[in-house]
């Protein structure tokens, strides 16, 4: 039955799942004076409030080591919502959503902070109505992730009494290889349920990644072409002009890979080649994605010269702006050898995508900023238009998850005329004509469904160590010399040579983006 692409229970519109209501809850913030909290996690709560989403009581505590007063934080608060919001803060909406924004001064290891914490809570639930629902937000460095839940536990804040909920939202990075993922994940199984653990991963709420299983599996017409039958290739590409700025102590110690690859780029590639889910309950979907982790052909040994390009960027134009070379930004190591650039060609050793490389693409201080995947199709027969000499170019499906987000499809068309002549064109669907408004910010979706305890779009225990798997095999490759040496590119160009060799021996070409 047809139906209009504007009526109200568009999947687009209101979102993948219908949603269960986030509940009444204390949501405390660790790390609170911290950049995240101010540049995503207070705005986000923000525009939850002015979209009239937020549930009907919260309270957020922001729990850090500095010493402020509640109006004081809400003033710093302020400040770097307005700077950073997706909307416009009103005046009397900002107020209102500060009233429920306090401040809690404890060092990190103080048990009695946290005591203190517990009876501050109580005294919130009783007042506010949060109902004794807490939510905990691990937004501070991973050495510092012990010692809070350790502490969590022994001041009993992590169980929760009848009928209420305690849940805790662990930021990335989770862990820097395998073994000490399993470690965090362990530590963090002896204090929280693995059902009430929500390991963020951002691009999991970015509404164009959430669409893609809406395009797969909600249109009869993609389906039956997503296989090795009829793709001949798949690129996924993120790229960013931003270099490492100052985050050279962060970012050195962590390189492209771990800080890219082994999360974002590895959840875009699982949404793309999973099956079909047997229901859209979060395990149910994060099977068939734990799957597609699985079959990843490991690379390893000598293969991670071959399948795999890491590269640094050194000065260069980004933007007509002149910009540094890696080792030359603040605080950054002589002679550090951390890729800010990586290609990998991947392969999905199942029925669906045998023979059908996945290539990666990834990369700091690149000309533009842009995230997509492409589909490439194969070729149509030599026949027919060939004939005319003619060149005519595959089929290409691309996701475009952002900026300008939406989905385009090239195809072939008749030049009008007299002459045959057949000229690329593009069918092309943006979410902001079609919708006609701004799609919400990552963390807005996330707070909002560990609010509701809908864990689907965060990444469960065996997929975070399934990709630690696939990128340690690779990372060992590089550190002994075996995966081949580091490249270099000049910031504002594409990347190195070697992407476009890795590329073109499957007989395929970089996407300009
Ligand atoms: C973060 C990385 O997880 O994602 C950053 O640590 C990166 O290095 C950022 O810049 C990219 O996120 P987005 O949403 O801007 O694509």
């Amino acid at each position: 039955m047809p139906t209009s692409s504007a009526t109200p229970d568009n999947p687009l519109r209101e979102g993948l799942l219908s949603r269960s209501v986030p509940e009444p809850c204390s949501l405390v913030i660790f790390g609170a004076t911290g950049d995240l909290n101010h540049r995503k996690l207070i705005p986000a709560l923000y525009n939850l409030a002015a979209d009239g989403n937020l549930p009907p009581s919260i309270s957020v505590v922001g729990f850090a080591r500095r010493e402020k007063t509640d109006e004081q934080f809400r003033t710093e608060l302020e400040t770097a919502a307005r700077k950073f919001s997706r909307q416009k803060i009103n005046d009397e909406l900002w107020s209102n959503f500060a009233s429920s924004i306090f401040y809690h001064r404890s060092e990190f290891n103080d048990l009695s902070g946290y005591e203190s914490l517990a009876r501050r809570l109580d005294e919130l639930d009783a007042q506010r109505g949060t109902r004794g629902n807490r939510l905990f937000y691990l937004s501070v460095g991973p050495d510092q992730f012990p010692i809070i839940l350790e502490n969590l536990r022994k001041s009993g804040l992590n169980k929760a009494n009848d009928g209420s909920w305690a849940r805790v939202i662990v930021e990335k990075p989770f862990g820097t290889d395998l073994p000490s993922a399993i470690e965090l994940n362990s530590t963090v199984r002896e204090v929280f349920n693995e059902a009430d653990t929500y390991r963020i991963d951002h691009y999991l709420g970015k509404e164009t990644a959430q669409n893609i299983m809406v395009l797969r599996f909600a249109n009869a017409i993609f389906e039956q072409l997503w296989n090795a039958r009829y793709v001949h290739h798949v690129q996924i590409t993120a790229s960013e002009p931003l270099g490492v700025g100052g985050r050279a102590g962060y970012y050195d110690k962590s390189g492209a890979m771990r800080d890219m690859v082994q999360n974002h780029l590895l959840q875009l590639l699982t949404l793309t080649a999973m099956e079909p889910p047997t229901d859209l309950s979060a395990d149910a979907i994060r099977d068939e994605k734990v799957k597609v982790l699985r079959s990843l052909r490991r690379i390893s040994g000598a293969d991670v010269a071959k399948y795999t390009v890491r590269a640094q960027y050194t000065a260069g134009s980004v933007n007509g702006e002149d910009v540094l070379g890696y080792l030359q930004e603040e605080n950054m190591p002589a002679g550090s050898q951390t890729e800010t650039y990586v290609a990998l060609e991947v392969n999905v050793d199942n029925w669906r995508w045998a023979g059908v490389p996945f290539f990666i693409r990834v990369g700091k201080r690149l000309p533009k900023g842009a995230t997509e995947i492409a589909l490439h199709f194969k070729s149509v027969p030599p026949v027919l238009f060939h004939q005319t000499g003619q060149t005519i170019d595959d089929n290409v499906l691309v996701i475009r998850i952002q900026p300008d987000e939406g989905v385009s499809l090239r195809m072939s068309a008749k030049l009008p005329g007299s002459s045959l002549r057949i000229e690329p064109v593009k069918m092309d669907f943006h979410y902001g004509t079609s919708f006609g408004k701004a799609t919400p910010e990552a963390y807005e979706r996330l707070l909002l469904d560990a609010m509701a305890g809908d864990a689907t779009l965060f990444a469960r225990r065996d997929e975070v160590e399934e990709a630690w798997k696939f990128v340690d095999a690779i990372r060992a490759a590089w550190d002994s010399g075996e995966g081949g040496p580091l490249a270099t590119y000049s910031a504002g160009t594409w990347g190195p040579d070697e992407a476009d060799a890795l590329v073109n021996r499957s007989g395929a070409t970089w996407r300009r983006l």
